[in-house]
């Protein structure tokens, strides 16, 4: 979609890594606290040795006195979560694409910063800076559910300077590169600032609590897990009723289908094959005021699992969901599977 340089990293591939790196945080003891997603994944020692501590390569902007949280790229496929400067530099004259996920929490963005940049555009070379990710072809989030345009979602440049400080909407953001010469590349600082209204949410987590929330706006926000997942609603309060929650406390229960009652305001539970969110396989669309709901819980067998609050504006909405990855066992009674 974004041109055709962009990685064609089979999806399959992706989600193994995450759900690779999951796991394994997943069973790590707890005093390695916190997400380290990043130190989880295969490094290759010698392409870190090597662009390591040329000094040239990091003389810019004080890079050389924060060597701690320097972080070298060396898998195409590079899943970030920490903080701190980012530094690639090609190993060789290869034309592939190439991309660096950044996944942070739910409530932050991404922020990014070149603070070197040696891309030479004659022979192809290519940076681009993504608001979500993208994988083959399908972004996340949606089209549909972004604020900006999918153009202005994209900034493509090489050469030497990249001047501006990008933001993304959402706790995902990626930059994609094709750098086909030996030792050149980009420093890049990364930090991750609260976002105070979070709206789209990629799953940073095996198992958690998550809560989708409109803040009264005009405004649809998805949640995706990439693996096949279990759901449970935890708490609900969207539509229905009088508008601006002025009858409030007052439980409907959970309804159900209620897209199909013309109920505007609702939560749609389902599941895709990729990552793009508008055509989602629905197992249900919800609404009501609950706060102990069954817990009934939702078992989709789809690479990507997806919770999407539709807003007409009219109400305050909020919808938490429990989130774990669907077992094996939980698969055979699936509620929903994809592409069948
Ligand atoms: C939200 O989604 C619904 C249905 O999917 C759509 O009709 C509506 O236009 C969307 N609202 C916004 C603000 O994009």
């Amino acid at each position: 979609m974004f041109a055709d340089y962009s990685p064609r990293i089979p999806l399959r591939l992706i989600l193994v890594t995450i759900f690779g790196v999951f796991v394994s945080l997943a069973s790590a003891s707890n005093s390695d606290l916190g997400p380290r997603l990043e130190q989880q994944l295969p490094l290759v020692p010698d392409v870190q040795k090597e662009v390591g501590f040329d000094p040239h390569f990091l003389e810019e902007r004080g890079l050389r006195e924060s060597r701690e949280t320097v972080h070298f790229i060396s898998d195409c496929m590079h899943v970030a979560s920490e903080p701190g400067h980012y530094v690639y530099k090609s190993p060789s004259n290869d034309q592939t694409a190439c991309g660096v996920y950044f996944l942070t929490d739910p409530d932050r963005l991404v922020e990014l910063h070149f603070t070197s940049f040696d891309v030479p555009c004659d022979r192809g070379g290519l940076v681009s800076f993504v608001d979500g990710w993208e994988l083959n072809g399908e972004v996340f989030p949606s089209a549909a559910d972004h604020p900006l345009s999918l153009d202005e979602r994209l900034s493509e440049f090489c050469e030497r300077r990249v001047r501006k400080v990008f933001l993304s909407s959402q706790n995902a953001a990626l930059i994609q590169y094709k750098i086909p010469q030996k030792g050149r590349g980009f420093s890049v600082m990364v930090r991750f600032p609260k976002n105070p209204n979070p709206c789209n949410i990629l799953v940073d987590s095996l198992s958690d609590l998550f809560t989708l929330r409109n803040y009264g706006r005009r405004v649809n926000c998805t949640l995706s897990a990439m693996y096949p997942a279990v759901v449970r609603v935890i708490a609900l309060g969207v539509g229905i009723g009088s508008p601006r929650g002025a009858n409030r406390e007052m439980e409907t229960g959970t309804v159900h289908q209620c897209d199909k009652r013309g109920l505007q305001d609702h939560v749609q539970i389902g599941g895709s094959d990729g990552l793009d969110s508008t055509n989602l396989l629905l197992l249900d669309s919800i609404c009501g005021v609950n706060s102990k709901p069954e817990g009934i819980e939702n078992v989709m067998g789809c690479g990507v699992t997806s919770v999407r609050l539709v807003s007409s504006g009219l109400f305050d909405n909020s919808v938490t969901v429990a989130v774990r990855p669907a077992t094996e066992n939980d698969i055979i009674d699936a509620n929903l599977i994809c592409g069948v």
